[in-house]
């Protein structure tokens, strides 16, 4: 199977729906990152998301709305905290775990008896799921393991001949996976996986947002995890990727002593100029809605860098930042080194 890669066109987006409508997958762009869409009702067309990106069975998917009414079909009921994040947040890049309908079958859950739901606020997967009729299971279209893919190439790279089509709808506004949340009892709710809409925004709209241990610290096996994508590894490259916790002069200073012929870096913008390592950059230093837009592009260059350890520098972790940083995180699969010099 060729896979094809078609611009969003009304012609194209109805052939997709068509395919979608035959039990097909197909790759979607959204405003975080590109989805690999099936129908969420279907068990059979939602295995084949699975087979495509080689995911472990136990990691559940996220059900992608186009409106508050197709929102009966997915969930089986919605807290007021719900209802009160969602004409905060949706559409956008807010996943919510819900109560699931019992039209959603056990291959989109993993079994679980919750769901996880997101409205998108991009014009082509809101225009698949109305052309399609049915809510869309997505998760990233990326092959397990690699980084999120933020453009059709990159969903195209990973899975050529897997799939048959895939939208291009350029390149993702954020670049990094929609805010995950569990909604507690006691109307606070716990954060499983950071991104756009971030722990300062979420504080205006709920009395307290509790941070989920596996958003900075690694899972230890045998340990009880609220969100199965938590288990897994993620976003890593070839290389040994290591943070260094310090200021940019410590950290030149620091490659001037340490790098061999074998070492890279991940640095913001401007920074390379004073580095005689291979470098991939990621955005400026003072922008962070920039290094989230950039950061997997730059981890999948890292890939063919061709050395065997990257330093890469520490993102500021408020706001968006807690995004970029828990990603970055998983990429060192945690490894920070903290060096004396933070704000030389
Ligand atoms: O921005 C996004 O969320 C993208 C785009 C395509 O919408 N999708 C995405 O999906 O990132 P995925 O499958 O890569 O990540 C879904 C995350 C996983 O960590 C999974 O474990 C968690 O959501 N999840 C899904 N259903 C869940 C549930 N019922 N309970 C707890 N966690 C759940
Ligand atoms: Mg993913």
């Amino acid at each position: 199977m060729e896979t094809r890669v078609l611009l969003p066109t009304e012609e194209n987006i109805s052939f997709a729906a068509r395919l979608l409508n035959d039990g097909e997958v197909v790759g979607m762009p959204t405003e975080t990152v590109y989805g690999l869409a099936a129908n969420a009702f279907d068990g059979n067309a939602v295995e084949k998301i699975f087979r495509a990106k080689g995911r472990p069975q136990d990691n559940p998917l996220i059900v992608h709305i186009d409106s508050m009414e197709r929102l009966e079909q997915v969930a089986a009921e919605m807290p007021e905290t719900a209802s009160r994040l969602a004409e905060r947040f949706w559409p956008g890049p807010l996943t919510m775990i819900l109560p699931k309908n019992s039209r959603i079958p056990a291959a989109v859950t993993a079994g679980l008896d919750t769901v996880a739901v997101r409205f998108p606020s991009h014009k082509v997967a809101l225009a698949l799921i109305r052309e399609a009729d049915m809510p869309l299971a997505a998760p990233s279209a990326n092959l397990s393991g690699s980084p999120s893919p933020t453009t059709a190439n990159h969903v195209y790279n990973d899975l050529n001949g897997r799939i048959p089509a895939i939208l291009d709808g350029g390149a993702c506004e954020y670049g990094l996976e929609s805010t995950v949340i569990l909604l507690n009892r006691d109307s606070s709710v716990t954060l499983l996986r950071p991104g756009g809409v971030t722990v300062e925004m979420l504080e205006q709209a709920v009395p307290q947002v509790r941070i989920d241990q596996g958003v900075l610290h690694a899972v230890q096996e045998g340990e009880a995890v609220l969100s199965p994508g938590l288990l897994h590894k993620h976003y890593s490259p070839r290389a040994n990727v290591v943070i260094l916790d310090c200021g940019f002069e410590v950290f030149a200073e620091f490659l001037a002593q340490h790098a061999d012929g074998k070492t890279g870096a991940l640095v913001f913008e401007g920074e390379e100029r004073f580095l005689s390592v291979p470098c991939v950059t990621f955005g400026r230093e003072e922008d962070p809605m920039i290094q989230a837009r950039l950061l997997f592009s730059a981890l999948r260059a890292v890939d063919e860098m061709g050395v065997d350890t990257i330093y890469a520098r520490m993102p500021n972790p408020d706001g968006i930042g807690l995004a970029i940083y828990n990603r970055l995180l998983r990429a060192a699969g945690f490894e920070v080194l903290r060096l004396p010099g933070k704000n030389v």
